[in-house]
């Protein structure tokens, strides 16, 4: 039932402050400010490494929890796409623990990762939001997002709450492994039982975001940017654009930009750059500098501080509350999800069913 909406997608995007708000209070307690007892099958303290391993939007949103795990924890992450992952014989170290990401619990590149770390014999937890699922099934222990059933193909809410848990989970590896104190461990937490009120005012920006998403539509190239972990959500915010609206768009570290695809730049490829005013803004600033003397078109997607800072001209800039570092992902992902979501509508296709794709890829 798509309630009053036009498509799920757009529901399930309009669902998130709720089910991120579901999702933390499973893993963190918002009152006392502390984690929630979980039965994991490894200690934190213990594990020298942690293997992650996805597909898809699963795995950017693994590839965010591996900044999240390392500089929080100061655990090192190895993360693959499953269907590297898979075939690579990457070594595995007894004291290790893996984690997999999968909305649907059935992807099969996934599933055959979890299988190969079974054999090699570390503990396996699951990232899923299909409790009565394969991956579920073959894991250790079960940490669910409660994003309830997610049925537009784009995945929108399930990915948030995937970034949900894993913030979680590094906070809580992060006290485990003596790497935060508990008073910092409060602040994160609550940081993150913020991320839902946070997301409820990027909603609000709907009409702005439809109004950029109707420029959008009348090209047929977008380069997306980010640095830290706004390269994954840059890398996202492609796919969603990509798979929906079927514009060709890549996402690339900023920093890579004068590395290869800076030859692209021109008025005819707008670039978005996600950057909220954190100590690498100016570092994208000049990325930005670079796009613009050579004709390119930016949309940017920042912060107050930032849009006051960036001394650059912009198409449009998209300007979002100030949020604490810890939840830029949660938050950022929603107007990149929007931007396709509208582009989709505008450019008429079939948003919940795009072309060529399906909801869960069981088969390699
Ligand atoms: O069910 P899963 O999370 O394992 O699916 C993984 C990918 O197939 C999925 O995220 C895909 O990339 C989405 N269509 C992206 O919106």
């Amino acid at each position: 039932d798509k309630g009053n909406r036009r498509h799920f997608m757009e529901k399930e995007i309009h669902e998130q402050p709720e089910v991120i708000s579901h999702t933390l209070a499973n893993y963190v307690d918002f009152t006392s400010g502390i984690s929630k007892p979980l039965d994991l099958p490894f200690d934190f303290a213990k594990i020298d490494r942690l293997a992650l391993s996805a597909c898809g939007t699963a795995y950017l949103s693994g590839l965010i929890g591996k900044y999240w795990f390392e500089r929080v924890a100061r655990l090192p992450v190895d993360i693959d796409i499953a269907s590297e992952f898979r075939y690579r014989e990457m070594p595995i170290s007894k004291n290790s623990a893996a984690l997999f990401i999968s909305q649907s619990g059935e992807t099969a590149d996934t599933l055959a990762s979890l299988r190969y770390c079974r054999k090699a014999g570390v503990p396996i937890g699951a990232i899923v939001n299909v409790r009565e699922s394969t991956i579920a099934r073959e894991s250790d222990v079960v940490l669910p997002t409660l994003a309830g059933p997610e049925i537009g193909v784009a995945s929108t809410k399930a990915f948030t709450c995937q970034l949900s848990v894993l913030a979680s989970l590094a906070v809580r590896a992060g006290v485990a492994r003596g790497t935060i104190s508990t008073e910092t461990e409060k602040v994160l937490i609550r940081a993150l039982s913020e991320a839902p009120r946070y997301a409820n005012q990027v909603l609000k920006l709907d009409e702005q975001i439809e109004k950029v998403a109707r420029e959008l539509s009348h090209y047929r190239h977008v380069l997306y940017l980010g640095r830290d972990t706004n390269f994954p959500l840059a890398m996202e915010g492609a796919l969603k654009l990509k798979e929906i609206s079927y514009i060709h768009a890549e996402g690339y570290a900023a920093g890579e930009l004068k590395h290869g695809p800076i030859a692209l730049i021109d008025e005819n490829m707008p670039v978005i750059v996600i950057a909220p005013h954190d100590r690498i803004f100016e570092k994208t600033v000049s990325n930005m500098q670079e796009v613009a003397a050579r004709g390119g078109k930016i949309i940017l997607i920042t912060d107050r501080k930032g849009a006051e800072q960036a001394s650059v001209n912009t198409m449009e800039t998209i300007v979002l509350p100030d949020v604490p570092e810890i939840i830029t992902p949660i938050v950022y992902a929603l107007p990149i999800q929007m931007l396709a979501y509208f582009t989709a509508v505008f450019m008429g296709t079939d948003v919940d069913q795009p072309r060529n794709l399906a909801k869960s890829v069981t088969v390699e």
